[in-house]
């Protein structure tokens, strides 16, 4: 079966938190695709309507059994379903967590630049934000360990949230990154939340590898957050699951999501995750292979036109992390004038910590003719900035 991921779908009619702008402007920021869902999720969607009964759900043997199987199948990582749970999504479950397993208060480490909302999800409970920078030199980012172990040995620091693969460099991180990360949270007692959420969008020739199968000594003190929704594009349909061995650490989780009032899913979640992980992989091999046309359009793009920007190379996700140094010390003001002056709206790499200052980050998850356009605003407008 071929898929239409030229289509152009006109989302400013649907609510859309992307769309949600002036007419002329064209949203490349959040990570959100603007592809048409697989066929196979929009037809138990639809299966699923005809019921016509929108009542209280359960989650059914089937909602994990299709996430234990997806990760056997396409990672090779083995799960019990006894340390499966349902989530409405991994931001509230990020933000759960920290609430059930940390005091006010507590460090919770982060390795920056990385996802914005790590930082809310800690500092919207009073916690405090540890950020261990990476490293970077010559485009790739490397863990401090030194510093990450002097951060994790303090008393104060209780977690330790880790985002594999990596928004926003769309690092893989290999197997001996995972052991000395995950030696160190076992030295110092600190428990580990791996956000796994990019984890079907590795490039091809990457695999990634879960958390889940790293260690027995740290998987008791391990909680992973797994969800279809970056891969299928479900966000709004507000499903994920988490994952945690010890039982201990499960019945807190547990009781902590069931307090927040997180733990039921709407009648959708359920349908939408089940026929992603059962039967949405030839969609989603289609998928990664359209997005590496992109990225080597925007690849050839820079290195003709715009060889002073740093495209890093990345092994995951569908966001091009971008090296304005040479531009401009602060991207906010450029992604502003880009937004003012041509329309195009990127994410300014300040949000993301670290070094982000200096970066743009850049979602081409896109039909390649709006792709087009906007390389076509960003030329415009960087050359007009440049003046
Ligand atoms: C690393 C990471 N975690 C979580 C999320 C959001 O997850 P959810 O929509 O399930 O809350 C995102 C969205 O971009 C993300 O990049």
């Amino acid at each position: 079966m071929s898929y239409d991921f030229d289509q152009l779908i006109d989302r400013r009619q649907n609510n859309s938190y992307k769309w949600d702008i002036k007419e002329n402007e064209l949203p490349m920021w959040v990570a959100d695709m603007d592809f048409a869902t697989a066929p196979a999720i929009t037809e138990a969607l639809k299966s699923r309507l005809e019921e016509n009964a929108f009542g209280y759900n359960t989650v059914p043997e089937e909602f994990f059994a299709s996430f234990i199987n997806w990760w056997q199948d396409y990672h090779q990582v083995s799960m019990q379903k006894s340390g499966l749970m349902f989530c409405t999504g991994v931001v509230p479950a990020i933000s759960s967590i920290v609430r059930k397993v940390t005091e006010v208060n507590d460090n919770v480490v982060i390795l920056t630049p990385v996802y914005n909302i790590f930082f809310n999800s800690i500092l919207n409970n009073q916690r405090q934000v540890l950020a261990s920078p990476m490293s970077y030199h010559e485009g790739n980012y490397q863990i401090d360990f030194e510093d990450l172990e002097k951060k994790l040995a303090l008393k104060e620091t209780t977690l330790f949230i880790f985002c594999n693969p990596h928004n926003p460099i769309g690092k893989v991180w290999s197997q001996a990154d995972l052991e000395k990360i995950g030696a160190l949270c076992v030295k110092h007692q600190v428990l580990l939340l791996s956000d796994e959420i990019h984890c079907d969008l590795t490039h091809e020739g990457y695999q990634y590898r879960s958390f889940i199968d790293i260690s027995s000594a740290i998987s008791q003190q391990l909680i992973v957050c797994l969800a279809p929704t970056k891969a299928f594009n479900l966000a709004g349909l507000q499903t994920s699951a988490i994952y945690v061995e010890n039982p201990a650490l499960f019945e807190k989780v547990n009781r902590g999501i069931n307090t927040d009032e997180v733990a039921e899913p709407n009648t959708f979640a359920i349908q939408a995750a089940i026929a992603a992980f059962t039967n949405g992989r030839p969609w989603l091999e289609a998928l990664n292979s359209y997005l590496s046309q992109n990225r080597k359009i925007l690849t050839d793009f820079f290195k003709k036109r715009f060889p002073e920007i740093r495209l890093i190379e990345s092994q995951a996700t569908y966001l091009a992390w971008l090296d304005c140094s040479a531009l401009t010390k602060d991207t906010a003001d450029f992604c502003q004038f880009l937004r003012e002056t041509t329309g195009l709206i990127l994410s300014e790499g300040d949000i993301f910590g670290g070094n982000g200052q200096q970066f743009v980050r850049w979602n081409y998850a896109c039909p390649v003719s709006r792709l087009q356009d906007g390389l076509g605003r960003f030329e415009k407008g960087t050359r007009e900035f440049l003046l």
